[in-house]
């Protein structure tokens, strides 16, 4: 089950679109359905009924928070227990369960821990941008047709920036780029991840980029006294397909009419990318010595090294 993304907290949806139908979304390979119990919170179930292995998310909620299987009724409580057996009161229940995962919903997303159980070991951490109150927030969600490793190096990595994005967000620094320019990786361990800063010859440059493992990036985009981030969650669905997650945060012209710019804004940017994501060969990124690397890999070589050892490699402690 969630192969090689098993035990790791990640926003797979926006919360908005959770109502009181249940949905259906893919995560590493697995179909997970999600539904509101009776109190509002987000439940999450693998999207299999146990009885004939019909999709839980065609069901419906009853007015106790209870998911019913579309097929023959079935109820199953938010941690999978099932509570009802229709036309068979004698049914052992305890033996009939779902399969439950650990969800939250936080920043406006809905976050599932990809281990089975109702209760996980450790809690998300995310990205202040995505949780706090005094930012607006423009999401936007595109799938791409690339592994989740490649587009999640892509997020990571500053050298690409006066190529890919000449015309957006590297127009400044291709401008400035000489024959001879050499830039400068630096790479800072956190709790949650890793800091790389990068600048170009002398001129420092104060943008941040924030790796969350196992799949975000947070990019603080320097504006004097201001709040402005665009992060990037690479949701890996299955094979060779990734949802793509944006999410930009401002302190700043905050009315819901400028998501539409700003939306529009990380469309573009992330529409660079898509083309070269998607043409990587192989399609999850090798071991390290497959490929050629330079000193300006510093970020993605880390994050390559996190995915070999540790969700490939199932060591939880790197
Ligand atoms: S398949 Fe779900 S109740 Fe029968
Ligand atoms: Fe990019």
């Amino acid at each position: 089950m969630f192969e090689n993304f098993a035990s790791v907290w990640t926003p797979v949806e926006r919360s908005a679109l959770l109502n009181k139908q249940p949905i259906s979304v893919e995560l590493a390979g697995e179909k997970v359905a999600l539904f509101r119990d009776k109190s509002g919170s987000v439940r999450a179930l693998i999207d299999r009924c146990p009885h004939r292995g019909v999709a839980l998310s065609l069901g419906t909620v009853t007015p106790d928070g209870c998911l019913e299987c579309a097929f023959h009724g079935w109820q199953f409580q938010g941690d999978g227990a099932c509570s009802h057996v229709p036309l068979n009161p004698e049914a052992r229940r305890d033996l009939l369960s779902a399969t439950a995962l650990p969800a939250r919903e936080l920043g406006g997303l809905i976050w599932i821990y990809t281990a089975p159980g109702a209760t996980a070991p450790v809690e998300p951490v995310a990205p202040d941008g995505l949780v706090r109150d005094d930012v607006a927030r423009a999401v936007l969600v595109e799938d791409w047709n690339a592994h989740w490793t490649r587009a999640m190096e892509n997020m990571l990595d500053s050298p690409h920036l006066p190529f890919v994005h000449r015309r957006t967000i590297g127009r400044a620094l291709r401008a400035q780029l000489k024959p001879n320019s050499k830039m400068h990786v630096d790479w800072e361990e956190t709790p949650f991840g890793g800091r790389t800063t990068g600048w170009l010859d002398d001129t420092p440059n104060q943008a941040v980029l924030e790796f969350y493992r196992p799949n975000m990036m947070a990019l603080h985009i320097p504006i004097p006294g201001k709040h402005f981030r665009i992060h990037a969650i690479c949701v890996p669905l299955g094979g060779n397909r990734t949802r793509m997650i944006i999410v930009g945060s401002r302190d700043f012209l905050k009315l819901p009419l400028f998501d539409v710019f700003f939306r529009k804004a990380n469309f573009k940017i992330i529409r660079e990318d898509r083309a070269v994501v998607e043409s990587s060969s192989p399609s999850e990124v090798p071991p390290t010595a497959a490929e050629r690397s330079v000193e300006t890999d510093r970020a993605t070589l880390q994050f390559r090294r996190y995915y070999h050892q540790t969700l490939l490699g199932g060591d939880r402690r790197k």
